[in-house]
C-alpha cells in the first residue's frame, strides 16, 4: 500500500482529530527516553498518531516511508502556508498557544509554490560562496571556524590542564553564533548585538519576547544597510541574486538563519559531542577511526536536532496509515521517530562502517535544508578541534541524568557538563584582547573579545 493515499480507497471511519483521545507530545518520556515514547505510539497507532502539541491536537507522522513521502510531496497536496490551517481559520487555536510565535514570521518555511521558489533561489545563491569549497569565501570561512573553535577551547580551559566545562554553553552554542556574525558581515558593527539577542531568545528567558522584537529590528537594520551598501556577506549575496527582495522579507529570512545556525547547528554540535562521549551509537568508533563526518552523520540520525518539524497541512483529505487526515488538519513530521521505524533502521547492517545517508534530519523535497553543507562543516570542525585539543573528556554526571530540553520540536541539551584534560598545557593567558596565538583575521580584529563577551553573556543568562 502507498504511504499516503489521497481519496483512493474508502476512508477509514473514525472520529475527527479534535475528538480523538490525543496523547500529550511533551512528556517526561519524550524528553528523557524518546525512543520508548515513539515505540509506544507506533505499537498503539501505527505510522501516524494523534497527539496533543501543548494544547493543540495534531497528527504526528512517525513512519519512515510516510514521512519521506509527505516531505517529497510529489502530488503537490501538502501546504506549508499558515492559512491552510483549518482550526486557525475558524478561530479555534488559542491566541496564547506557546508555539504561535514560532509560526509568526512569514518566511520561506511557511511558503509554497512561486513564493517558495523565489526565496529558496535567494538562499541557494546567497549561501553558494560559503558552501562551495572551491570558492575563496568558503575556504576563509573554514579557517575562521577552526580559529573560533580554538579560541573558545583556549578560553574555556584557562583554569588549567584539567577542569570542568559546560560544552553546550561554552562551546557548542557560541561557535555557530560567531559564524552567524561573520555571515551577516559582523564588521558592520551589528554582529555583537545580534549575537547577544539570539542568546536571550534561545535561552527563553523572561526578556525573550523583547529580545525577539529587538532581533527582528536589528536584523532589519542589518538588511537595510546591505540594501544601500552591499558587502561580501550572506544578505548582500541574497539581494544580488533576488534584487526585488524587500528589506522586511530579507530580515525575516535572517531571523530564520538565527534559528538554523544558532539553535539547530549548535544543537548538532552538542549532540555529536555527547554521543561521542557516551559511546553508544557508533559515533565514538567513527571518530576513533578518523571518520569525523561519519560520526556527525550517526549523531544526526540518532539525535536529529529538529526531532519534529513545524506543521504542514494537507490541501485535500488524505489517508495516512490507519487514519483519514482531513484537509487543513495540522500534521507534524517526526524525523526522530522515522529513524526508529524498522523500515529505516532494519536497512542498516549493525556492523557497517557507514551509516545511512537516507535519513531525514535535513528534511527532503521542496523544503529540504539548503544549509546542510555549512552546518556539517561547522559541526565537523567543532568536533575535530575539541577531540584534538582534549586528551580526555568525560561526562560530569551520569548519561541518564543529562538535562534534555523540554521541547515539542527540538532534541537538544540544556547543558553538557564535562571534566576535561587538555592534550597539551594551556597557552599562556592572553596579554591583550587579540593575543590568542591564533592567526588574526583583519576582518575581525577583536574576535577574542567577541568570545569573551559571548561567554560572559551566557554566564549572566544562566546566573
Ligand atoms: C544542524 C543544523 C541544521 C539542521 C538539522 C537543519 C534541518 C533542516 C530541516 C529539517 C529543514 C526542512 C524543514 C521542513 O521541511 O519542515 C531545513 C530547511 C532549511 N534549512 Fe536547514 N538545518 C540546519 C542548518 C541550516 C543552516 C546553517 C542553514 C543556512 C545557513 C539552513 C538553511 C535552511 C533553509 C534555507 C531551509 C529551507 C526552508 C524551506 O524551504 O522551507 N539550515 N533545515
Amino acid at each position: 500500500m502507498e504511504p499516503q493515499t489521497p481519496q483512493a480507497e474508502p476512508a477509514p471511519s473514525h472520529p475527527p482529530l479534535e475528538s480523538l483521545a490525543v496523547q500529550p507530545l511533551v512528556n517526561r518520556d519524550h524528553e528523557s527516553r524518546p525512543a520508548l515514547f515513539y515505540e509506544r505510539l507506533r505499537a498503539e497507532y501505527g505510522p501516524v498518531a494523534p497527539v496533543d502539541v501543548l494544547g493543540v491536537p495534531a497528527w504526528l507522522v512517525i513512519g519512515y516511508p510516510q514521512t519521506l513521502d509527505i516531505l517529497r510531496d510529489t502530488r503537490g497536496i501538502w501546504s506549508r502556508r499558515l492559512d491552510s490551517w483549518r482550526a486557525r481559520r475558524e478561530g479555534r487555536v488559542p491566541a496564547d498557544w506557546p508555539l504561535l510565535p514560532a509560526y509568526g514570521f512569514d518566511m520561506s518555511v511557511y511558503s509554497d509554490g512561486a513564493d517558495l521558489s523565489r526565496l529558496r533561489g535567494a538562499w541557494a545563491e546567497g549561501l553558494r560562496p560559503f558552501q562551495d569549497r572551491t570558492r575563496p569565501q568558503a575556504k576563509e570561512l573554514e579557517q575562521a571556524i577552526r580559529r573560533y573553535a580554538d579560541e573558545l577551547i583556549t578560553v574555556l580551559s584557562e583554569g588549567g590542564r584539567t577542569g570542568w566545562a559546560d560544552l553546550s554553553a561554552q562551546y557548542a552554542r557560541p561557535l555557530p553564533m560567531m559564524v552567524m556574525g561573520r555571515l551577516l558581515g559582523a564588521g558592520t558593527g551589528y554582529g555583537d548585538e545580534v549575537v547577544m539577542d539570539v542568546w536571550r531568545v534561545l535561552d527563553g528567558g523572561p526578556d525573550a519576547a523583547e529580545a525577539a522584537g529587538r532581533l527582528l529590528a536589528d536584523l532589519t537594520r542589518v538588511c537595510a544597510d546591505k540594501k544601500t551598501a552591499p558587502g561580501e556577506d550572506l544578505p548582500s549575496y541574497m539581494l544580488a541574486a533576488t534584487p526585488d527582495l524587500t528589506v522586511d522579507e530579507l530580515a525575516r529570512e535572517m531571523v530564520l538563519l538565527a534559528g538554523l545556525i544558532g539553535d539547530f547547528t549548535g544543537t548538532l554540535v552538542c549532540n555529536t559531542i555527547a554521543e561521542v562521549i557516551i559511546g553508544e551509537t557508533g559515533a565514538r568508533d567513527s571518530l576513533s577511526a578518523g571518520m569525523i563526518q561519519e560520526a556527525v552523520n550517526r549523531a544526526a540520525i540518532s539525535s536529529p536536532p529538529m526531532s519534529n518539524l513545524t506543521f504542514r497541512w494537507p490541501k485535500v483529505d488524505v489517508r495516512v496509515g490507519r487514519f483519514q487526515i482531513a484537509a487543513g488538519d495540522p500534521v507534524m513530521l517526526s524525523p526522530a521517530a522515522a529513524h526508529l521505524d524498522p523500515a529505516f533502521s532494519d536497512g542498516a547492517a549493525a556492523d557497517s562502517i557507514y551509516s545511512s545517508r537516507a535519513h531525514l534530519t535535513w528534511g527532503a523535497g521542496p523544503h529540504a535544508c539548503l544549509g546542510r553543507d555549512l552546518a556539517t562543516t561547522i559541526t565537523t570542525i567543532a568536533v575535530e578541534r575539541l577531540f584534538d585539543r582534549f586528551s580526555g573528556v568525560r561526562l560530569a554526571l551520569p548519561a541518564d541524568q543529562l538535562p534534555w530540553r523540554s521541547s515539542p520540536m527540538m532534541r537538544g541539551l540544556r547543558s553538557l557538563p564535562v571534566n576535561y584534560e587538555l592534550a597539551a598545557p594551556p597557552p599562556e593567558p592572553p596579554a591583550g584582547p587579540s593575543d590568542t596565538g591564533a592567526a588574526e583575521d583583519p576582518a575581525e580584529p577583536e574576535s577574542e573579545s567577541l568570545v569573551r563577551r559571548l561567554l560572559r553573556a551566557m554566564r549572566l543568562a544562566q546566573g
